[in-house]
């Protein structure tokens, strides 16, 4: 199937390694052409280069902190200088700490709503009148599959997810007369750095993977590139019909029904 993705401009944040980088790939070798930013500047470059080698296509390194407006400005308007357009948002970041609800202060909500729901409206209202302008736009939220199902110790996560979901709906609704479709993509167990960070010290990564699955009904962790795949679809003029939406990519791990 021809995604209709060629000379799309894609930004994807916090794409320097797990799922932001399997998207940039995806989106880069369906023919996009994207701009990538994370802090870290070299592991960021690296990625590029390592993105161009295998796809064949341009792919721009912009740093950023999306937990930072200034940056976040700056990012945009580089960003929109490369190609004069903009088609494509990819809103990504890193996660907050899990923890139990009575072990957070006021500085650790603040982060984590500068990091997981702020930096959500801060692209999202900057891309905008680019997407306006051209007549047509994709906004795609990387969340959490806890929006559906209760995960212990995400309640940071889950709170700021929440308020994606709910900014997204009322996104999709003032976007749709500009064509212009957001959706949330909420990842179950994807295995990332993210996620080997969180596995017990006390057995071999291995067997603590294989535990994990345990509970998922296709009995596997998933794989960024099998979340990619449904952000690229979501990117593309097939999906021009799809918005208001969150789905999981969870492997069935989310049993309730509604
Ligand atoms: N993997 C899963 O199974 C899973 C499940 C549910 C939800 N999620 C969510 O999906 C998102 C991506 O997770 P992941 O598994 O891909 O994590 P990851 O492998 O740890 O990668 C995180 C990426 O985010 C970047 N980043 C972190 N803080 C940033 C910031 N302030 N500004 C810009 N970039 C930042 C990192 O680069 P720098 O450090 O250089 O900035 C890195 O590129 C997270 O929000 C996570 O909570 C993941």
């Amino acid at each position: 199937m021809d995604l209709k993705l060629n000379n799309k401009v894609a930004l994807v944040l916090a794409a320097s390694k797990g799922l932001g980088k399997a998207i940039a790939t995806a989106l880069a070798a369906e023919g996009a052409k994207v701009i990538i930013g994370s802090r870290d500047e070299k592991e960021l470059n690296q990625t590029a280069a390592e993105i161009k080698a295998l796809t064949g296509n341009e792919v721009i390194a912009i740093p950023v902190d999306v937990s930072k407006g200034n940056e976040i400005a700056e990012f945009v308007k580089k960003a929109a200088a490369a190609y004069g357009r903009i088609d494509i948002l990819v809103n990504n970041a890193g996660g907050p700490p899990f923890d139990k609800f009575e072990n957070f202060d006021d500085e650790q909500w603040q982060k984590a709503f500068d990091l997981n729901l702020l930096s959500v409206a801060r692209l999202s209202k900057l891309v905008l009148p680019y997407m306006q302008q051209s007549g047509s736009g994709r906004i795609i939220n990387i969340i959490s599959g806890s929006v559906k199902a209760v995960l212990g110790n995400s309640v940071l996560s889950t709170s700021m997810r929440m308020g994606v979901v709910g900014m997204a709906k009322l996104m999709a609704d003032e976007f749709g007369p500009y064509n212009i479709t957001v959706n949330n993509v909420a990842p179950g167990l994807i295995l990332t750095d993210r996620i080997k960070h969180t596995l017990p010290k006390d057995i071999d990564s291995e067997t603590a993977i294989k535990d994990k699955a345990k509970s998922i009904p296709l009995g596997r962790i998933g794989k960024p590139e099998e979340l990619a795949a449904l952000v690229t679809f979501l990117a593309s003029e097939q999906a021009a019909y799809i918005s208001g939406t969150t789905i999981q990519v969870d492997g069935g791990a989310n049993r309730s029904i509604f």
